[in-house]
């Protein structure tokens, strides 16, 4: 007997440790990270219309229209790597529309993980972060740096990575979030996002793990 593939939903705030915990979570579970933000950036990279109009909402800190982020995500969430090894969305749904849209298509998670991080915490995290555009690595200058001067001298930052960005970012968030924790209260685990990334993985795999062990004593005793 085959077992379903999981699906999971992660949640937070601008720099609440989403993708790190992502790039975490894929390691063990082999699941396929599908990140609303990086298929955006991805089409931005393309030159599309699509691309130049997200661009614009992105760089106010607003949310990209729903015409180019629900069938941005759908189309990914229906590749055959997806639906036979199982998702981790990350930063989608990000409003009440879109999580109905993505109800309506047949898409349902298993389970929905909120990262809960301090304000104040946020704001450093967004403006030491930088990325490996080499390896895809999320860094920190001062919570995880590059291991090498190569790799430090190669890294990038995020064009909406400012402080100032950052806020304009927080308030969409504020203005949407309520609405799209109410769609899945039922299975939302709540994680204490403020600790280490270490620590904040170990809260993440006990949750996944238990899940996993309940759906299996639940197939056995059928
Ligand atoms: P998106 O790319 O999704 O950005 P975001 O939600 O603002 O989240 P981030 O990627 O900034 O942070 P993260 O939580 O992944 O944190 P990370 O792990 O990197 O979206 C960007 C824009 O695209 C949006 O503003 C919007 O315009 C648009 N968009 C995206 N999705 C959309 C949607 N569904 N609909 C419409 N528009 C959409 O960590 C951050 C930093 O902290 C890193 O440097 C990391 O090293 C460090 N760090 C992580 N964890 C820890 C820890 N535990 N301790 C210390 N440091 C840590």
């Amino acid at each position: 007997q085959t077992e379903e593939p999981l699906r999971v939903m992660i949640s937070g705030a601008p720099a609440s440790g989403k993708g790190t915990q992502c790039q975490l979570i894929t390691k063990k579970y082999d699941l396929v990270h599908v990140a609303a933000g990086d298929l955006l950036r991805a089409e931005i990279e393309t030159g599309s219309e699509n691309g130049k109009r997200a661009k614009e909402y992105m760089e106010k800190g607003q949310l990209v229209p729903d015409e180019i982020v629900v069938m941005m995500v759908k189309d990914r969430l229906l590749k055959p790597d997806s639906v036979e090894n199982g998702w981790l969305l990350d930063g989608y749904p990000r409003s009440l529309s879109q999580a109905i849209a993505l109800k309506e298509l047949g898409f349902e998670p298993d389970i929905f993980i909120l990262l809960e991080v301090s304000e104040d915490i946020l704001v450093e995290r967004v403006v030491g972060r930088r990325l490996d555009p080499v390896t895809g690595k999320i860094y920190h200058l001062k919570y995880s740096p590059p291991e090498t001067k190569e790799i430090a001298d190669r890294l990038t930052q995020r064009f909406d990575d400012t402080e100032e960005k950052v806020k304009l970012r927080l308030n969409t968030h504020h203005q949407n979030v309520e609405a799209v924790l109410s769609m899945f209260k039922d299975i939302t685990i709540k994680i204490n996002g403020n600790a280490s990334q270490e620590d904040v993985f170990t809260q993440i795999d006990a949750s996944l793990t238990t899940l996993l062990e309940q759906r299996k004593s639940s197939s056995e005793s059928m």
